[in-house]
């Protein structure tokens, strides 16, 4: 059906969501690409939320979508110093696909994350994390930047043992 066939009304209205895009709530938001969904179901599949997400372990995967994803100030001590599960939105909103496709590759990434688990994933599983996350939107605050060995930090940590 052409725009000629509308009723008029209906007419306006389209007209009128496609002026008024930035006025979010107007009109719904765009349906997520399959490439979308296939990148939540990899996140929720994944385990991402589990570390990278605060609460989301103890909401027992009820934690609202758009809180998904921020990054945790709990540290994970061990050997390798101290890290921190990476604020993910804000990370994907200032890296193109390229660029995070590349910094995934590049490896190594500090334990517990199973960086890995990520460099084995198919490329068009990756690219389809990284559409999700962008998709979000950026949210939050960074995580605290990673502590080397023998410095000791401030926040709640969970202590690994040394081999
Ligand atoms: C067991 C906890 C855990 C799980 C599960 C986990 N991560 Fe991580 N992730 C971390 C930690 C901790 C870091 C920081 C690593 C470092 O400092 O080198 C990190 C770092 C990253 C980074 C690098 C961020 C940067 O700033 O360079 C990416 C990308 C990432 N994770 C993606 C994912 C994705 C996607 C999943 C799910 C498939 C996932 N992670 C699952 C704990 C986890």
């Amino acid at each position: 059906m052409t725009m000629n066939h509308l009723p008029h009304s209906m007419g306006l209205l389209l007209g009128a969501c496609a002026m008024a895009l930035p006025l979010a709530g107007l009109c719904a938001p765009p349906a997520p690409s399959a490439q979308i969904e296939r990148g939540r179901y990899l996140v929720k599949i994944g385990g991402c939320n589990d570390c990278h997400t605060p609460g989301y372990a103890a909401s027992g995967g009820k934690l609202a979508e758009r809180d998904w994803l921020t990054g945790d100030a709990l540290g994970y001590s061990g050997p390798w110093g101290t890290s921190y599960a990476s604020n993910l939105r804000q990370q994907v909103a200032g890296l193109t696909e390229p660029q995070w496709l590349a910094r995934v590759r590049q490896g190594p990434m500090r334990p517990p994350m199973p960086g890995l688990s990520l460099q084995a994933m198919a490329p068009q599983d990756l690219k389809a994390i990284y559409r999700y996350i962008r998709w979000l939107g950026p949210r939050g605050e960074p995580a605290p930047p990673p502590l080397p060995p023998g410095v000791a930090p401030r926040g709640p940590v969970v202590v690994f043992p040394a081999p």
